[in-house]
């Protein structure tokens, strides 16, 4: 049995797509967006398991339903599973047993009221990708981050949650603290709004942290700063993180296992060096080929790899392999047999940890 932190099951989000008067009136069907559509895989504790995949494919849905943001009537299957600290499981085993999977000593996420769920918000911390819309302008960088402490009941009295803050912002290096305290978010640079950010989402020490392509809006001179500093915090507080990100290569650097999502499913999963460097999933091989190659030789032999044709609408998923469309599009060969049609490949593992979901490696 693995011991992890967190564990999504089967989940499936789904958003309504809003009906005119007229499709009303005529009774058509009622459509949904397949944002998520059947996810699956667990985060250890100090594990970094990373989201990968073209823009659309629905990994920040599944980050934001992982930390409870998803509005529950659009989760429509599946469950998250959650281990927090001993005394926030106790709390809700006190107050809502029903949440509690004891055979796991879990949380299922969902099944916590809104009533109940702060104490568990603390443990479970996002940063955006946006440094500035995640952060309110009309605040100070004191009050950004004293706010949460106050919500949550943390520090006695003010002069103590000063303290707080102020290291937290020697934690992501912004120093000497002094300097930046008073500050609104428009008087500091992208990459100091991040660090901002990255405090607040750890002043509440929280266990798991989703971090969905925290450097991607960022000048690239300063990307490694941040990750840096992510990847020391992380290390230090023993966090468990969903780093979400559509580049191969910063996920080699980032995360210790990957997995690369396709329209709402994950279609290959393993550890990272494998993954790039044996990617089996049509899908996989392609991402990987467009990794940028500073090999002349290698860059000829990896463009034949190249992928043609945009992600279909995930309101209308294709039947069969829902990569058919484009495995077809992007190598005429015969990988695409009458079952791709048909049937939707389920993840199975080739290799110890490696599983992949494509009729090329199904055994049956
Ligand atoms: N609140 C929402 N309402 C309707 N559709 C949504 C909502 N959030 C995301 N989507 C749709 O779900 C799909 C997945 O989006 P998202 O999770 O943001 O993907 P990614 O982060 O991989 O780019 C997209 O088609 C997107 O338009
Ligand atoms: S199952 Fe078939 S269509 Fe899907 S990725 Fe594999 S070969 Fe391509
Ligand atoms: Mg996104």
């Amino acid at each position: 049995m693995v011991d992890f932190i967190v564990r999504v099951e089967d989940l499936r989000v789904w958003f309504p797509v809003a009906r005119s008067f007229i499709d009303v009136l005529r009774g058509r069907a009622k459509l949904y967006v397949h944002a998520v559509d059947g996810v699956s895989f667990f985060v250890r504790e100090g594990e970094t398991y990373c989201l990968a995949g073209e823009s659309g494919c629905g990994k920040t849905t599944t980050g934001r339903t992982i930390i409870r943001l998803t509005p529950p009537e659009n989760v429509v299957s599946g469950r998250v599973l959650f281990k927090p600290k001993k005394e926030v499981y106790e709390y809700i085993a006190t107050h809502v047993p029903e949440a509690i999977v004891e055979e796991e000593g879990a949380v299922d996420v969902y099944r916590v009221p809104s009533k109940y769920i702060k104490p568990l918000r603390r443990e479970m911390q996002m940063i955006f990708q946006d440094p500035f819309g995640s952060l309110d302008p009309r605040l100070r960088v004191r009050d950004i981050l004293e706010e949460p402490l106050i919500i949550h009941n943390m520090g006695e009295g003010h002069e103590e949650r000063l303290e707080r803050v102020i290291k937290a912002l020697e934690l992501v290096k912004l120093t000497p603290p002094e300097e930046f305290i008073e500050r609104y978010p428009h008087q500091l640079s992208g990459g100091q709004r991040q660090r901002v950010a990255i405090a607040r989402a750890l002043i509440l020490n929280p266990r798991f942290i989703v971090s969905d392509e925290p450097v991607s809006m960022l000048d690239v001179s300063i990307r490694a700063e941040i990750l840096e500093i992510l990847d020391e915090l992380r290390r230090k507080f023993k966090l468990a993180q969903v780093f979400i990100t559509h580049d191969l290569a910063l996920a080699r650097y980032v995360c210790d296992r990957i997995g690369v999502m396709y329209l709402g499913r994950i279609v290959e999963e393993g550890p990272v060096d494998d993954i790039i460097e044996n990617p089996l999933h049509p899908y996989t091989r392609a991402l990987v080929a467009a990794i940028p190659e500073p090999d002349p030789e290698n860059r000829k032999k990896l463009r034949e790899l190249r992928i043609k044709g945009e992600v279909p609408s995930a309101v209308h998923i294709p039947a069969g392999c829902r990569f058919r469309p484009r495995c077809v599009a992007f190598d005429e060969n015969a990988w695409v047999q009458e079952r791709c049609r048909a049937e939707e490949p389920e993840l199975i593992e080739v290799e110890p940890g490696h599983r992949v979901a494509c009729w090329l490696y199904s055994k049956a």
